[in-house]
């Protein structure tokens, strides 16, 4: 009798889920920090709809960068239901994460030279949105694999914080303490590292088919 072919064990993707994980860790972090601020009063004497936009903003994006991170596994995308159902609500999130950001940063209320750095974020949360819209148009048109290839995109996008904290690190280390320039700098090499890698994580994908 010919032996029977074996096919190969679905991947768990343990090593990438908890390498987003950590790289979420610190953004998150910090919106904790910034929500305990805002209930003890720090933003009395801003307009409520800009504290409601700041509460949405870290909430979801939270969500979508911890929740996400499990997208990634091949074992849960087989698993059926797992997926789908956690990217129905993900996805909204995902919207409410980058649209929140914009009012945050049109009606910047820090520091003038900190506003480039805030610019810079709205520029990348656009982007955010456009590869959310694209990856929602997909998934109605069945294109799995383009759906892929722009939640990666949208998904490197938001964790670029983390990303953010380790260029700000090394920066530090080499260049000194940071300045409102260097930190817009920082903030803009994150989301371009993020962006790069998720560039090449979707092409190879593509050439493997
Ligand atoms: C886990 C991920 C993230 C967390 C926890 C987070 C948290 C925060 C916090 C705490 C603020 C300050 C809000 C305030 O002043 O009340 C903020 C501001 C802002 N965030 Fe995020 N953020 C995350 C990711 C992102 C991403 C991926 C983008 C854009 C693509 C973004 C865009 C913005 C913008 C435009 C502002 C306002 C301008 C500024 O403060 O520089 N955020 N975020």
């Amino acid at each position: 009798m010919p032996p029977t072919r074996r096919s190969a064990p679905v991947k768990s993707g343990w090593p990438v889920i908890t390498g987003l994980l950590l790289l979420g860790f610190l953004p998150v972090l910090g919106g904790v920090v910034r929500l305990n601020e805002l209930s003890a009063g720090a933003a009395v004497g801003q307009p409520f709809a800009l504290s409601v936009a700041s509460v949405a903003h870290i909430v979801s994006m939270s969500v979508f960068c911890l929740v996400g991170a499990f997208q990634f596994s091949p074992a849960l995308r087989m698993r059926h239901g797992w997926h789908q159902n956690a990217g129905r609500v993900l996805i909204p999130v995902g919207f409410v994460a980058a649209i929140a950001s914009v009012p945050l940063g049109v009606f910047f209320t820090g520091t003038p030279d900190e506003r480039a750095a805030a610019i810079v974020r709205v520029v990348f949360a656009a982007a955010m949105i456009v590869f959310l819209v694209r990856a929602v148009v997909a998934i109605q048109r069945r294109a799995f694999a383009t759906h892929g290839a722009e939640m990666t995109r949208a998904y490197a996008i938001a964790v670029s914080g983390g990303t953010q904290a380790l260029v700000a690190i090394v920066w530090t280390i080499v260049g000194g303490e940071l300045d409102p320039a260097s930190e817009t700098g920082v903030v803009a090499v994150g989301f371009v590292i993020n962006s790069l890698v998720a560039e090449v994580i979707v092409r190879r994908r593509a050439r493997r088919g």
